[in-house]
Formats: structure tokens, C-alpha cells, sequence
């Protein structure tokens, strides 16, 4: 992706007077508490008509890792580097809340773990990290086979019907699929609720999209209208949402309720070793219910329900969506997977001890997400005053925030950074196998496999904070280990019985943002049956 300039054909004084009028506010907070920051002077025009992140990284390799950005009354930190990602996440992880982001997402997530206050935080991620032990995700991984084998098995009608009428190939939005998909799976792993919505439609399906919708709008929207008093009422637009937040709720509140009644109590080592394999309901929510000393209200569950929902599907679905779309472009590397998938696979489905072995997809899948992280920028604010180190290319005395600062941590500018990556802006899986270690960067300790042996992805470890497909730190992803098995059970079975055009050109396919990144229609494909084992 190269990054160009918008609105070349926008009337220019319109440019220029928003220009000037950003130009003014960034000088008006340029001599403010953040001190010495290199301050980027971009305009407000910028911001619009496409996506922020990629105007964000024009700043990172004008200004350096560290630099402030004014927009609208507001100013923000914006931060690239490992070595400041590290501090902020890690080392100084509880100086930081989620800020912006917490107040934007309360409203739909309430107490759940990414909006939660600290004390909340803490008592929840002890309950609910457990849950992910590997016997549930053994189940799942066979649950991910049969949702992706219902994806598979509509395709293959899809074609058959193609066929009859003498063509070989089917046209999809295959972003649309996946994002079916991803919801059959995360309904089904947390809380053992089946949307079916591969191959339905239904109110529930449709209250989540419209609840995941306002969610990306209000993480694009600067200003929380949500916030004005009546609003949720007179706004047409609110009073869906309300009304879409009411269906999904009764919805987890039955299956909360159900839940209760059947509930087995036990403690963690027992539920641990349940056998998984004759489980009727493995769902985490299951777990949560049943486990000892976790007497938890309603209210606290569904939050983190509602949490678990939002925060595992369209990021599933994202990864999914843009492994394809590089896939694509790459023939030789699909050749090189599907390779793989017939050597390990065969024509069987996906195991947990298979998916050891499936380790070109699973960095397939690591590679789609350095190039699109999900999502693109991690937000946090100070609680308390703080000192960034330097960082790469930093001041070496470090800059001091005040407390209340926000910080965009930009996991984009981090992952495709030419100052840690060799050609940052390819589509190299391979890249995850070679060490770097003598790179000769000042408090950055390389890129090294050997430090997380066994590592289902190439982590923060083994990155020393360069890669942060699922952040880092204790408020890291808790369904990591699930994303990265649910991705590629999902890319190996298309792999293994597909073969994949884009059906217009890379560059017709446009980008947008939200909470994660998506494309503006669609990713528009292709399919037809694999012609020959490679
Ligand atoms: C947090 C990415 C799938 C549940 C996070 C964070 C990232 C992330 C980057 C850290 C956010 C931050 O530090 O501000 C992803 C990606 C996924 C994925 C890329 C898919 C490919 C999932 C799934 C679940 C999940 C499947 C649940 C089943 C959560 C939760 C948090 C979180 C609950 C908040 C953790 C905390 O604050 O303690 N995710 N995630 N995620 N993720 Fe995921």
C-alpha cells in the first residue's frame, strides 16, 4: 500500500481553510504540557476520505515514533516503536486505561474486560482466562472444522448449481462469509448459541450486525453524541441501536438463565478436565457458569458475554478477509499452502495435533495480520503522569506525559516500521521463520523463535513488542490462542478444496476503518473447485 495524498479533487480554498484551521489548532497545543514532542503539522483534510492509520504512518515517517497530532479540540500521542509499545503495555501497564475507547464502548460492553475499570479488570481476567485451557480448545478447534465444513458445503452447492448451467465458477463477497462464519463460531464457543447465519438470516443476526455497526461508528466519531441527554430516544439511529442492544441482551439473558439452572458447580482443576470430547455444551460460558467460588450476577456475565461477542468476530473475520486478498496476489504462496494442507490434511478435516503441523498458515496468518492489524491502533490514557522512553530515532531523555493524556498506539506504523522490518510492506510469511537478532537498535532485543519455543504465532516475545497482532501485556487478547486456531481451520479447509481469483484488480479494493479494517464493498472472488493436487 503506498500512501498518497487525498482530495486532489477538492475545491482548493475548502482545503485551505480547513488546512489553515488545523494548522492553528496544532499550534495552539504544540506549546502545551507534552514539551519538546515533535508536533505533526497535518491537516484536517487529511483525516477524511480515507482511512486515518494510513495518514498516521505519512506522520511516523516524517516526525519519528513519538509525535503529538491536534484534531478537532483534541490532542493525541501518537506512538510506533517496540520499545514505547513495550513500556506502555508491559512495564508500566497499570499507569494506562483504555481512555477514549472504554468510554466509547461502556454503552454496548458495560463492565466487560475491555471497557472495565481496573479493579473489575482484574477480578474478571483471573475468572475468565482460565476458561481457554487446552481441552476446551481441542473442542473447539473441532467445532471450528464443522462451522467451516457448513461454509465449504454451501459453496460446493453453490457450484454444483454453476455447473448444471455449464460454468465452473462461483462470485462472492467472501468478507461477508467470513463474517458469517466468525459469528457461528463465537456464538457457539462462548455462550453455545448456534446464529446459523451462513445459512440464515434472523433478528438476533441482524441486532448484532447493527450493534457491531454503531460500535465502528462510534469509534470513527470523535464527538459522543450518544451522550446527549434524550438522545437515545429521539435519534432514529439511537433508538435502533437501543433496540437492537435489547434483542441481543434478551437473548444472552436466556441463555444466561438456562445456564443457571443446569448449572454443575465444580472448581477450575475439575472443569479443566472435563471430558470435552462427549460435552454437549464445552461453551466458555458453560464454564464460567459452573465454576466454583465464580458466583457472579447476571449482569457481570452478560457483559463479558457481549464483550467476548464483539471482540472475537469481526476481528476473525478481518484476518480472514485480507489472508485471502494477499493470498491472491501471491501464487506461488498459495501453491506452497495448499501444498501443506494436502500433506498434513489430505482431504481429512483440521485436528488440534494437526494444526501443529499446519505451520505455513498459520504464518500466512501472522503475515495477514502484521499487514492489517486488528485493530489498527491500540488507545490508552494516562492515569498518571508517565515518561515515554525515547523509543527509535526518540529523544534519548524520553518525553513526559501528563496524566489524562491520550495515546494512540499505532499497531500499523509498529507492524510495517522500515526500521524493524525488511521490506515492511511485502507479503512475506516466511519472514516469521529467520531470526534478526544484531540489528544493532538500542533497547530492542531482535526478532528471535528460539524465545517462545512451541509459539502457535510469532508473539510479542519473539518479537520484543515489534508484532502485536494481539497486543501485549496483561490486557493481551484472551482469545488469542482461539483466533489464531479458528483462522487457520477456516483458511485450510477453503485452501484445500478451492482455488481463488480476486475478481477485479488489488487496487479496486478499498480500505476502511473502524474498529478494525475492512474493505469499502466487499471482497468480491472467484471460487472454483481445485483442479489438480499441486
Ligand atoms: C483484546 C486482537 C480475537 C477477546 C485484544 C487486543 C487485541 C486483540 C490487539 C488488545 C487490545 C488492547 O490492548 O487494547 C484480536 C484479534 C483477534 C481477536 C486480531 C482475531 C484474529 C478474539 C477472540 C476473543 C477475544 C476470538 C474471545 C473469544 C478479547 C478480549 C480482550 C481482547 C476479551 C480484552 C482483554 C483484556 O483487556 O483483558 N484482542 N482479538 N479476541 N480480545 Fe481479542
Amino acid at each position: 500500500i503506498r500512501c498518497q495524498s487525498t482530495g486532489t479533487n477538492e475545491p482548493k480554498t475548502r482545503r485551505n481553510l480547513l488546512d489553515n484551521a488545523s494548522n492553528l489548532l496544532t499550534n495552539l497545543l504544540s506549546g502545551g504540557s507534552l514539551g519538546s514532542m515533535p508536533v505533526a503539522e497535518g491537516a484536517v483534510s487529511d483525516l477524511f476520505g480515507r482511512p486515518l492509520f494510513f495518514s498516521l504512518y505519512d506522520w511516523f515517517i516524517e516526525h519519528g515514533s513519538v509525535y503529538k497530532l491536534a484534531f478537532g479540540p483534541k490532542a493525541f500521542v501518537v506512538v510506533s516503536d517496540p520499545i514505547i509499545a513495550r513500556h506502555i503495555l508491559r512495564e508500566n501497564a497499570f499507569s494506562y486505561d483504555k481512555g477514549v475507547l472504554a468510554e466509547i464502548l461502556e454503552p454496548i460492553m458495560g463492565k466487560g474486560l475491555i471497557p472495565a475499570d481496573l479493579d473489575t479488570w482484574k477480578q474478571r481476567r483471573r475468572v475468565i482466562a482460565p476458561g481457554f485451557h487446552a481441552l476446551y480448545l481441542e473442542a473447539m478447534v473441532n467445532m471450528f472444522a464443522d462451522c467451516s465444513e457448513r461454509t465449504i458445503m454451501k459453496f460446493e452447492k453453490l457450484l454444483e448449481g454453476e455447473d448444471s448451467r455449464g460454468g465452473n465458477s462461483i462470485e462472492l463477497d467472501l468478507e461477508a462469509e467470513f463474517s458469517s462464519l466468525a459469528l457461528d463460531i463465537i456464538g457457539l464457543g462462548v455462550f453455545n448459541y448456534d446464529f446459523g447465519s451462513v445459512t440464515k438470516e434472523s433478528p438476533v443476526i441482524k441486532a448484532v450486525y447493527g450493534t457491531l455497526f454503531e460500535a465502528e461508528h462510534r469509534s470513527t466519531f470523535y464527538i459522543p453524541y450518544w451522550k446527549i441527554p434524550l438522545a437515545r430516544w429521539i435519534v432514529p439511529r439511537q433508538r435502533k441501536f437501543q433496540n437492537d442492544l435489547k434483542i441481543i441482551n434478551d437473548c444472552l439473558d436466556g441463555l444466561i438463565r438456562n445456564a443457571k439452572e443446569t448449572r454443575q458447580e465444580t472448581d477450575v482443576e475439575k472443569l479443566q478436565s472435563r471430558d470435552y470430547s462427549n460435552l454437549k455444551d464445552a461453551s466458555l460460558l458453560r464454564f464460567l457458569v459452573d465454576m466454583r467460588g465464580a458466583d457472579v450476577d447476571d449482569r457481570q456475565l452478560r457483559d463479558d458475554l457481549m464483550t467476548m461477542l464483539i471482540a472475537g468476530h469481526e476481528t476473525t473475520a478481518a484476518v480472514l478477509t485480507w489472508a485471502v486478498f494477499l493470498l491472491a496476489q501471491n501464487p506461488s504462496k498459495v501453491k506452497k499452502a495448499q501444498a501443506e494442507v494436502d500433506s498434513v490434511l489430505g482431504q481429512k478435516k483440521p485436528t488440534f495435533e494437526s494444526l501443529k503441523k499446519l505451520e505455513y498458515i498459520r504464518l500466512i496468518v501472522a503475515e495477514s495480520l502484521r499487514l492489517y492489524p486488528q485493530p489498527p491502533l491500540l488507545i490508552r490514557r494516562t492515569i498518571k503522569p508517565d515518561v515515554l522512553p525515547g523509543g527509535y530515532r526518540g529523544d534519548k531523555d524520553g518525553y513526559p506525559v501528563p496524566a489524562g493524556t491520550d495515546i494512540f498506539l499505532s499497531i500499523y506504523n509498529l507492524h510495517r516500521s522500515p526500521y524493524f522490518w525488511d521490506r515492511p510492506h511485502e507479503f512475506e510469511p516466511e519472514r516469521f521463520l529467520k531470526p534478526r537478532k544484531d540489528v544493532g537498535i538500542e533497547g530492542w532485543s531482535g526478532f528471535d523463535p528460539s524465545r517462545s519455543p512451541g509459539a502457535l504465532y510469532p508473539n510479542e516475545i519473539v518479537s520484543d513488542y515489534a508484532f502485536l497482532g494481539f497486543g501485549g501485556g496483561p490486557r493481551k487478547c484472551v482469545g488469542d490462542q482461539f483466533a489464531v486456531m479458528e483462522s487457520t481451520v477456516g483458511l485450510a479447509m477453503l485452501l484445500q478444496k478451492f482455488d481463488i481469483e480476486l475478481k477485479g484488480s488489488p487496487e479496486s479494493v478499498e480500505l476502511v476503518t473502524g474498529a478494525t479494517i475492512h474493505t469499502k464493498n466487499g471482497l468480491w472472488c472467484k471460487l472454483r473447485e481445485r483442479s489438480a493436487v499441486h
